[in-house]
């Protein structure tokens, strides 16, 4: 059997990374997370000065940037200008950054086709906005990861928490809600599930419930 291409989408805060590492590593699948892709072309953007709202100067730095995908272990590492900004891309500051970026085209068009020679022999799991709809549209199986923005929400307070992080749950509303008006509301490659896409509402099922229900729907197809 063909090793597949998995794609997993949804908002921010709905537990995509958590689901896509366990599928991945259930399946012996490399794991891609998009979004550190975005956020790593953000955070060098703003380590480079560069107005990250000034679509042009956006433009023009993604021009001479260099972004690179290589496989690390069970997972896909992101190097930008030959460095690997590790942790520094984990907070809200970059991450409305990516957000901001992420509705450039240069942006989107420079990160397209990486993706997809990632994906190319299948055996991924693909995490982000457009996964099932843009980047993977024949993927063989798209879910689209969704949650209440409350519970959202607690569970970013929680995971900050856990990383000993300062958690100000008004201050995470506020940026969450900003990112999903941007990813969703933007002209290209909108956040939204493909029509093929298993919708998954998770917002009272925990992590293993999640990963349990995509497991069972693709060993049932694979069988
Ligand atoms: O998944 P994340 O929170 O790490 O993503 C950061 C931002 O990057 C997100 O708010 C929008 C953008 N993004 C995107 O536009 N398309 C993707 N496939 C993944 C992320």
């Amino acid at each position: 059997m063909n090793k597949a291409v998995i794609t997993i989408d949804g908002p921010a805060g709905a537990g995509k990374s958590t689901v896509s590492k366990a599928v991945a590593a259930e399946l012996n699948y490399l794991y891609l997370d998009t979004g550190a892709l975005y956020r790593a072309l953000a955070y060098k953007a703003m380590q480079n000065k560069i107005d990250i709202h000034n679509r042009e100067e956006v433009a023009s730095f993604c021009r001479q940037v260099q972004v690179q995908l290589k496989n690390k272990g069970d997972k896909m590492q992101v190097i930008v200008d030959g460095e690997d900004p590790g942790d520094k891309i984990r907070n809200e500051k970059v991450g409305l950054a990516a957000s901001a970026i992420s509705a450039y085209p240069a942006v989107r068009e420079k990160l397209l086709a990486l993706q997809r020679q990632a994906g190319a022999g299948g055996g991924i799991v693909a995490e982000g906005r457009d996964m099932g709809t843009v980047v993977f549209p024949d993927a063989r199986f798209k879910f689209f990861l969704d949650a209440g923005v409350e519970e959202r929400i607690k569970r970013r307070a929680t995971e900050l928490a856990h990383k000993n992080k300062k958690a100000d749950t008004g201050a995470i509303a506020r940026d969450m809600k900003a990112r999903d008006k941007n990813d969703a509301s933007r002209d290209l490659a909108p956040l939204a599930a493909a029509e093929d896409a298993l919708v998954i509402d998770s917002t009272s099922l925990n992590v293993s419930q999640v990963v349990e229900l995509i497991l069972k729907r693709i060993r049932e197809a694979m069988l």
